[in-house]
C-alpha cells in the first residue's frame, strides 16, 4: 500500500487469538478497514517468540511503519502479560515491550487486553449504549472476554469469564466454543448465557450488557432465549473490533 492512498488518520491493529492472527490497516476515523485484513494461522506452541515472529510478518505483509497496537487473551499490567488464555504459558510474565522491542525494533507498540480492545473500539465507533452509564462488554468467543466501561471509559483487565458461576467458571459454561464442542442448541446454550448474566446482573448492576464475538452475528437466534432485567444488546463492530481497538489504543498510546 503506497503512503498517498492511505486515509490521514490510519492506524494499525493486530488481533492474536488461539487459532488465527489477524492484522488490518484501520480508518481511525471511521473504524472501518483499509483494504483487506491479513490473517496467518497462530503458531503452535504460540510462545511469544513464536507470536512475534508472526505479528511481525503480518506488519510486512501490509509495509507499515508506524505505530501497533496488538491485543493478547492475557491480563496486561504495564505491558507485562500476567495471564495466558489460549496461547503458550510462556507468555506469563513476558514484557512486550523488551519482546517487541527486539522484533520491530524502533517501533511504537501498545499491548492490551483482546476483549479491553473490542470494549474500546465499540465505544468509539458502536452502539451509543456503550458510551453511556455503566456497560458491561463480553465477547463470547473461544473464552469469554469482558470489558467494563463506564461512560465509555475503560476499568480494564476485568476477568469476567473466570468468575465461578454454580459451580464452574463461566466461560466454561457459556463461551461459544462449549456451544460447539457440546453441540448445544441455541436454546439450551441461551439458558448457559442467561444463567451467568444473571449472576453478573446480580454483581454489577449494569444499565446493558453488549455482546460480541462471532456469535453476536447470529444474536436473534438466542436473545430471545434471555430473561435477565438488564437489556442485552449485541456489539456492532462483530469481528473487526479487536483490531480496531488495538489500532486506536495504539493511536492513543494507551499502554495498560
Ligand atoms: C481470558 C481473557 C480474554 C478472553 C477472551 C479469557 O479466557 O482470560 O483475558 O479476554 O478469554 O479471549
Amino acid at each position: 500500500m503506497t503512503e498517498n492512498s492511505l486515509p490521514a488518520n490510519a492506524g494499525f491493529g493486530i488481533d492474536v487469538g488461539g487459532s488465527g492472527i489477524k492484522g488490518a490497516i484501520v480508518d481511525l476515523d471511521t473504524g472501518e478497514f483499509v483494504g483487506e485484513r491479513h490473517k496467518i494461522a497462530t503458531p503452535q506452541p504460540a510462545t511469544p517468540e513464536a507470536v512475534a515472529e508472526t505479528i511481525t510478518a503480518i506488519i510486512e505483509h501490509f509495509g507499515w511503519d508506524g505505530p501497533v497496537g496488538i491485543t493478547l487473551p492475557s491480563v496486561m499490567k504495564h505491558q507485562v502479560a500476567r495471564s495466558a488464555a489460549n496461547v503458550d504459558q510462556q507468555w506469563i510474565g513476558t514484557d512486550t515491550q523488551e519482546l517487541f522491542g527486539r522484533h520491530l525494533p524502533g517501533r511504537e507498540v501498545t499491548v492490551l487486553n483482546d476483549a479491553d480492545a473490542a470494549g474500546l473500539a465499540e465505544v468509539e465507533f458502536g452502539a451509543a449504549e456503550a458510551r453511556e452509564g455503566a456497560a458491561i462488554f463480553l465477547t463470547l468467543g473461544t473464552g469469554i472476554g469482558s470489558a467494563l466501561l463506564l461512560e465509555g471509559k475503560l476499568f480494564p483487565n476485568t476477568e469476567l469469564g473466570h468468575m465461578i458461576v454454580g459451580k464452574k467458571e463461566a466461560e466454561k459454561q457459556a463461551s461459544s466454543a462449549v456451544k460447539d464442542k457440546k453441540e448445544l442448541s441455541y436454546k439450551d446454550w441461551a439458558k448457559r448465557v442467561n444463567t451467568v448474566l444473571e449472576e453478573y446482573e446480580k454483581l454489577f448492576n449494569p444499565d446493558v450488557f453488549l455482546i460480541g464475538g462471532g456469535i453476536s452475528r447470529k444474536f436473534d437466534k438466542w436473545s430471545g432465549y434471555l430473561t435477565l432485567e438488564t437489556p442485552v444488546m449485541p456489539a456492532n463492530l462483530r469481528n473487526r473490533a479487536g483490531i480496531v481497538g488495538a489500532a486506536l489504543a495504539a493511536q492513543r498510546g494507551v499502554k495498560p
